[in-house]
């Protein structure tokens, strides 16, 4: 089976990081590239913990290309439970390789220019959508390229997390957002409708306690750290696995069901500001180009536990 061309735009951050080393054992994936953005952390840490990620899990092969420095109009807002450098108490050393010269936009236009009468490339956007919404104002046409977008962001039929209303990636960039949704290109959307319902829980992180070697020490530190231990949010011990949905989504989508609608985000009000409006009925007219998960199969925490499982260094020889 030939692998899936993607790039992962992302803003490590904890659930960036183990959706990262999710995606790098996953061999039904060929990742083209990694593109950091403002979010969880500044720039300049998100594309730092990109860069030591990949040297821990040994792909250094995995060009990064720095992406755009702050949210499109509003000021920069960041994740809260990431911890002070966005790793959690995940301790890696500072990173011997490099980020590239050519930045995530100028790649993102390359690439999808190239792919378009090629191989099109799916879009994992992790983050606030940044990169992505202005390589399509630049270049609109690089759309051809663009198989589908899959990101994690928003919240459908779910109140938000960030605000009453809006999910993080989404509020960070609500202008980004509001760009990528009306595109037209082929999208779907892991909100909060579906992490909500996958919780990494202390249990699940033992395992990882029990297994040999830096990278699974590593997995374990940052899980261990991402317990929001708030049983009244989330109904249980834990935190949501966010980003790593959406690799679990590329390699089983049939553990997802979603319903088509097109989405529009509310960036004048103060209250609502970040807010993905879902059109499921058709009422404004338009292609429904967004098929929103509404429901995922408890399996797909066993998906991501079993790949992460593969770092074990009892289990290879
Ligand atoms: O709301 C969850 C999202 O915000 C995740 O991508 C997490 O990494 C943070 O960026
Ligand atoms: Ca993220």
């Amino acid at each position: 089976m030939t692998a899936t061309p993607i790039v992962i735009d992302c803003d490590p951050g904890i659930d960036d990081a183990i959706a990262l080393l999710t995606a790098f054992v996953s061999t039904e994936l060929d990742i083209r590239a990694i593109t950091p953005v403002c979010g969880n952390q500044p720039l300049e840490r998100t594309v730092r913990n990109a860069l030591t990620v990949c040297e821990l899990a040994g792909r250094c092969d995995i060009p990064v290309h720095p992406g755009c420095f702050r949210p499109l109009f509003r000021e920069p807002i960041h994740g809260q439970f990431h911890g002070r450098g966005g790793l959690g108490n995940a301790e890696l050393p500072e990173p011997t390789k490099r980020a590239e010269r050519r930045s995530a936009v100028d790649f993102l236009i390359e690439a999808l220019e190239a792919a378009a009468t090629g191989s099109r490339l799916t879009i994992c956007c992790l983050g606030p959508m940044t990169n992505l919404a202005v390589a399509l104002r630049m270049k609109p046409a690089i759309a051809a390229g663009i198989e589908r977008v899959v990101m994690m962001g928003g919240a459908y039929r779910e109140p938000g997390n960030r605000s009453l209303t809006s999910e993080f990636n989404v509020l960070a960039d609500p202008h980004a957002a509001g760009i990528v949704f009306s595109s037209g290109v082929p999208i779907v959307a892991l909100g909060l409708d579906v992490t909500h319902r996958v919780m990494l829980q202390p249990a699940h992180v033992a395992r990882f306690g029990d297994m040999s070697g830096p990278i699974a020490k590593t997995i374990f530190d940052l899980m261990a750290f991402w317990d929001r231990n708030d049983v009244r949010r989330y109904g249980s011990r834990g935190g949501p696995l966010h980003d790593p949905l959406v690799i679990a989504y590329l390699l089983a989508p049939q553990l997802f069901r979603c319903e088509r609608a097109r989405v529009f985000v509310e960036h004048e009000s103060e209250l609502c500001m970040g807010q993905t409006v879902a059109d499921w009925f058709g009422k404004t007219g338009g292609e429904a180009n967004v098929e929103i998960a509404t429901e995922v199969d408890a399996a797909v925490l066993e998906l991501i536990l079993g790949r992460l499982a593969r770092y074990d260094a009892h289990v290879r020889a």
